[in-house]
């Protein structure tokens, strides 16, 4: 097999400092307004989102992929007194249940017909859009640091990162990657997957060598970690869904 990519660049942080917060990540979490968000992240994905949100501090943060507002919730504790942009056709008031951040402005229309006058952004794509075409409207609005979930390595709904990395290889997407990203980390599992080394092949190649860190970080080990962590433990693999950072060049 030919190496794969996985990472580019450095993490924005040192491991140590997103360890440090996972207690209050964990203290955080249980406050969730949304005890069951199917359709949108879990703990994993939240946990490095939130600490890499909450390590930078942007000014303004945009959001688009909203659902029923649980990143939102989850964005203003990482920032409190960030600038929040929302965007998603269905506004979150629309499900039955849902978070509204009352700082926050909504959008219905795409973030791409949108100028932002602020350079210190922070965007956040969880919205199942083509992940190349997020980047190169990134750029063109000079918004430099963003964080993707749902990396997944085969394309389910949308072109991924990963999937351009790791199996087109070449073309002209690829060739953009490699000119125009400076870092580009995708966050490891919290836990050892102990589900062999693929889960859900078909879909997300789910291959522990594929993580951007050498060994993922066992937390099972720690039952206080274990039992929020592993939420949804049979669906998805424990609810990792490939979160990636990256930095724009
Ligand atoms: C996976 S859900 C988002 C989950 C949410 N971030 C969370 O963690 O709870 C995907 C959302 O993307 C929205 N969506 C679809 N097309 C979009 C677009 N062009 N811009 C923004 N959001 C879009 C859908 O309406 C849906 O609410």
């Amino acid at each position: 097999m030919l190496n794969r990519i996985i990472k580019i660049g450095e993490l924005p942080f040192k491991l140590a400092h997103y360890l440090n917060i996972l207690d209050e990540f964990k203290n955080l979490y249980y406050k969730r307004p949304i005890k069951n968000n199917v359709g949108g992240m879990r703990s994993q994905n939240m946990f490095w989102l939130w600490s890499t949100v909450k390590l930078f501090q942007p000014k303004t943060i945009i959001e688009s992929g909203v659902w029923k507002g649980q990143s939102t919730w989850l964005l203003r504790n990482a920032a409190p007194t960030a600038k929040i942009y929302c965007f998603d056709p269905t506004p979150p008031w629309q499900h039955n249940e849902y978070y509204k951040d009352e700082l926050a402005e909504y959008f219905i229309d795409d973030f791409s017909n949108f100028d932002f006058d602020n350079n210190d952004i922070f965007a956040f794509f969880d919205d199942h859009q083509n992940k190349v075409e997020r980047i190169k409207q990134c750029k063109e609005k000079g918004i430099n640091n963003l964080f993707f979930d749902d990396n997944y390595e085969t394309n389910v709904d949308h072109l991924t990162l990963s999937h351009v990395f790791n199996i087109l290889r070449n073309g002209s997407d690829y060739n953009y990657l490699v000119e125009y990203l400076e870092t580009y980390i995708v966050f490891p599992s919290l836990f050892k997957l102990n589900s062999g080394d693929y889960y859900r092949k078909d879909m997300m190649l789910f291959d522990k060598r594929s993580f951007s860190f050498d060994s993922p970080l066992n937390i099972e080990n720690y039952s206080e970690y274990y039992s929020l962590f592993s939420e949804y433990q049979n669906e998805y693999g424990y609810n990792y869904h490939w979160p990636t950072y990256v930095k724009i060049k």
